[in-house]
């Protein structure tokens, strides 16, 4: 893979419903906010050389066309679609029209709850995922890009 200098950019998705982090079921996805664990992320993006974007929809079209126009401008991509993850092929397709790397997270373990969570649409098409790691899982996530384009 070709080397991406200082100030590569990654995207960070986030699907439905994760908006509401912090008093959504705290006891399944934490109380951490989605504002927290975005600015962490773009802080630990800055240590790491890293320029940070975030983005939340509630709205699949919404999502694909983010990732439609992450083709050209962003070299790392973490995604959490939420429940899009168990349904929506529009979201895998356009993965599909990404070269970099790709990297799920899920905040619970989505194979210790239920045959409704455990197939995700996405897996086998992007990197790496992770999940039940709870809001750390998108530190650790953000940390392996940072690896895998530097
Ligand atoms: C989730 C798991 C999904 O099954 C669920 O629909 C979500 C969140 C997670 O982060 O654990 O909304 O993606």
């Amino acid at each position: 893979m070709e080397t991406v200098k200082n100030g590569a950019r990654v995207l960070v998705i986030h699907g439905p419903n994760l908006n509401m982090l912090g008093k959504r079921e705290p006891d399944i996805y934490g109380k951490v906010t989605l504002d927290e664990i975005d600015s962490h992320l773009k802080e630990l993006g800055q240590s790491l050389g890293l320029v940070v974007e975030t983005f939340q929809s509630n709205h699949e079209g919404a999502i694909v066309e983010k990732i439609q126009a992450a083709v050209e401008t962003q070299n790392g991509l973490i995604i959490n679609p939420a429940a899009y993850t168990h349904t929506s092929i529009a979201i895998r397709d356009a993965l599909l029209l990404l070269a970099i790397p790709i990297i799920e997270v899920h905040l619970s373990n989505i194979y210790k709850r239920g045959s409704l969570r455990r197939k995700s649409m996405i897996a086998d098409v992007t990197t790496a995922q992770i999940s039940g790691l709870g809001a750390n899982g998108y530190n650790m996530a953000l940390e392996a890009i940072a690896t895998m384009i530097q």
